[in-house]
């Protein structure tokens, strides 16, 4: 929201009201006119305050953890992250909000009744939501897994907000490398594929595929690298100015770079396709990219 027009809409429409007052002043008496005055300041005021209130309410929400200078720690995505996750993945990932409806859209084109849909590494749940929105007329189940028990608390608010289809949403805290995965038309690994552990993701992915009906689809969005070096270092710089863009300072760059480095681990494409296809997807492609973030789909 840009604070600056919504001013100056209140300012115009004021000054518009004072005019209107100061032409109506042979029909009404001067001390009306002060009262009717009163009444438009204060009303523009109450609306100034308002605004403040908005700002205020909204930077408790803006993601300023590596605003300080910090000693190097692992990335966790604890409490504190979550209670900014929403601002941190909006202004962190190129195209997230496409990628999310997007989701939402497949997930209408693939879902087949009766079948289950999983959202592995739900954090608050944008994917399962924009699901729920895009299935507005099916009784779809969703499950929605993340191992941090701040991401599934906040999630069960979240739900909240579609009322009692919120309960199609099932939050689970778990890992999802314990997850058993059955009957499922529409499975989701939105940015979660890159923390599991390298060596565990073939099995991860072969556990989904024989979990998958014939005809399921798969999505996975990954932060990606690339073996041309140069090609690399220019999407990472063009992905860091992105993040300037977006109000990050040099320093929180960097230091949540760093806090990433040990914990999120990416591949190239080339390994993504390749562990897809020695898991049995015999078609999966590359549907969106933007700098080094990429989102994929196969399908069983
Ligand atoms: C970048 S966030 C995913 C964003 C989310 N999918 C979305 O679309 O908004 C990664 C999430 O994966 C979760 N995660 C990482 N490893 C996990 C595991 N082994 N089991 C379950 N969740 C995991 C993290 O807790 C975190 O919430």
């Amino acid at each position: 929201m840009d604070y600056r027009i919504i001013r100056r809409k209140i300012e115009s429409k004021a000054t518009s009201k004072i005019s209107e007052s100061v032409s109506l002043h042979n029909i009404f008496s001067t001390k009306f006119l002060v009262f009717l005055q009163t009444i438009v300041y204060e009303a523009i005021s109450s609306q100034i305050f308002l605004l403040l209130a908005a700002m205020t309410i909204g930077s408790q929400h803006k993601d300023r953890l590596f605003t300080e200078h910090r000693l190097p720690s692992d990335f966790v995505f604890d409490e504190q992250v979550a209670s900014v996750f929403e601002d941190m993945i909006n202004r962190s990932v190129p195209g997230y909000s496409t990628i999310i409806f997007m989701i939402g859209l497949l997930a209408e084109r693939y879902y087949q009744d009766e079948s289950n849909i999983y959202d592995l590494g739900c954090s608050l749940g944008g994917a399962s939501c924009s699901i729920l929105e895009h299935l507005k007329e099916s009784s779809c189940k969703i499950i929605a897994i993340d191992n941090s028990q701040a991401m599934i608390e906040r999630l069960e608010h979240k739900k909240a907000q579609f009322g009692e289809r919120g309960n199609q949403i099932e939050g689970r805290h778990e890992n999802v490398q314990d997850t058993e995965i059955s009957n499922a038309s529409v499975v989701i690994l939105n940015f979660t594929l890159q923390f599991i552990p390298p060596a565990d993701r073939k099995a991860l992915i072969e556990k989904i595929y024989a979990g998958m009906n014939p005809g399921g689809i798969l999505i996975i969005s990954e932060k990606i690298i690339f073996t041309d070096e140069h090609l690399n270092k220019l999407l990472i710089d063009s992905y860091h100015q992105f993040k300037e863009g977006m109000g990050y300072s040099k320093l929180e760059i960097s230091q949540k770079r760093t806090a990433l480095e040990n914990v999120l681990i990416p591949e190239t494409l080339d390994e993504q396709k390749k562990r897809m296809r020695s898991s049995g997807f015999g078609t999966f492609e590359v549907w969106f990219q933007c700098f080094n973030f990429a989102s994929m789909v196969g399908i069983k």
